[in-house]
């Protein structure tokens, strides 16, 4: 019998003793992705929404390969069958942050409640391809409001930064108020059925430097586990805290850029322990925000299989590439 913890990295987080948090370790991996015997390696396809008779073949018939699909998120899903997916790992366009430059992204609607109804539907929709036994891992980050400013200069690092439109400020609010987005969004799924299971805090240590005068530079962005059901597929062992203790709600990790990406990327140490705690070898991994192809770099090298949707074909090219030609051997 092949165990999951077998092929699972070494995630045993280290201690922070300063402040009892936990620092989640970038795992080494040491397994070769194919095993004896096995004469080709997994494969990563690309798709058009479109193409669903292949996508379905290759979701059911097609043990050792996943998927990138170019596509609007919502609309790729609900052409993907029911209860397929053991987790999805997920970070979407943030309200009001990035102009990711194409028609139908997510992020820059009008009002914070059509960017949370937006995001409701395309939840609604990840709940259905989940298993019974399920789970989402959802990470996003806060913002302020625009203050008036109807606009927003570049930074060097960081070229996706620049917008040309920014939102108003939502009603009820003023200008340089803390909107609450992550928690707007929790509440709205937990509201559609969704079981909010945790709030964990990603602490930066190297978050960007904020030039502000009159409140604390903010350095942490959250990660809201949600299980489609009561009972959910989740291994406590398989990723520790301090002294070998259940997991804490506090991971410590650095913001690392993947070079050729333009965007934010989360680092493979976020998604490492989702994938390990909540999925089992050559289950599926969904990912359908996967910009330059995070969740599936981790899904493979943890022996998962996966489906990433990304609605800029230039960005899955980065994603493909980094898949299929720096990772798979
Ligand atoms: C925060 S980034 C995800 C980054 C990813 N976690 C990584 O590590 O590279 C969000 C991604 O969602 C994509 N996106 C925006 N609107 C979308 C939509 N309607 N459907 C699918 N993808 C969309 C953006 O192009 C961007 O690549």
């Amino acid at each position: 019998m092949h165990s999951p913890l077998a092929d699972a990295p070494n995630l045993a987080p280290r201690t922070s003793k300063r402040a009892g948090r936990v620092k989640v370790r970038a795992p080494q991996y040491s397994l070769p992705l194919l095993r004896p015997g096995e004469q080709d390696p997994p494969r990563v396809h690309r798709f058009v929404a479109e193409q669903e008779g292949h996508i379905h073949r290759l979701l059911v018939d097609e043990p050792r390969n996943s998927a990138l699909i170019c596509g609007d998120a919502e609309n790729v899903l609900s052409r993907l069958p029911e209860g397929v997916f053991q987790t999805c790992v997920t970070s979407p366009p943030y309200w009001s942050l990035r102009d990711y430059n194409i028609s139908g992204q997510i992020g820059l609607e009008e009002s914070v409640h059509d960017y949370v109804n937006h995001l409701t539907n395309v939840f609604a929709q990840v709940r259905r391809v989940l298993k019974d036994d399920g789970t989402l891992w959802l990470n996003i980050g806060d913002s302020y409001t625009s203050g008036g400013r109807t606009w927003r200069a570049t930074d060097k690092k960081n070229p996706v930064r620049a917008m040309s439109i920014r939102p108003p400020t939502p009603n009820g609010l003023k200008p340089k108020d803390l909107i609450g987005v992550p928690w707007l969004l929790a509440f709205a799924l937990q509201k559609e059925g969704w079981y909010l299971r945790a709030d964990i805090v990603w602490n930066k240590p190297n978050c960007q430097p904020e030039s502000v005068k009159d409140r604390p530079t903010r350095s942490h962005e959250y990660i809201f586990l949600f299980s489609k059901g009561e009972h959910y597929c989740y291994d406590p062992k398989a990723v520790r805290g301090p002294n070998g203790r259940n997991l804490r709600t506090v991971w410590d990790l650095h913001t690392k850029a993947y070079p050729s990406a333009h965007f934010a990327t989360f680092p493979t140490a976020l998604v490492e322990p989702c994938v390990a705690l909540s999925s089992r070898p050559s289950d599926f991994v969904l990912d359908p925000f996967i910009g330059s192809g995070t969740t599936g770099v981790v899904a493979l090298k943890m022996d998962r299989r996966f489906v990433g949707i990304e609605l800029n074909p230039e960005y899955l090219q980065i994603a493909e590439q980094r898949l299929n030609g720096d990772l798979i051997r």
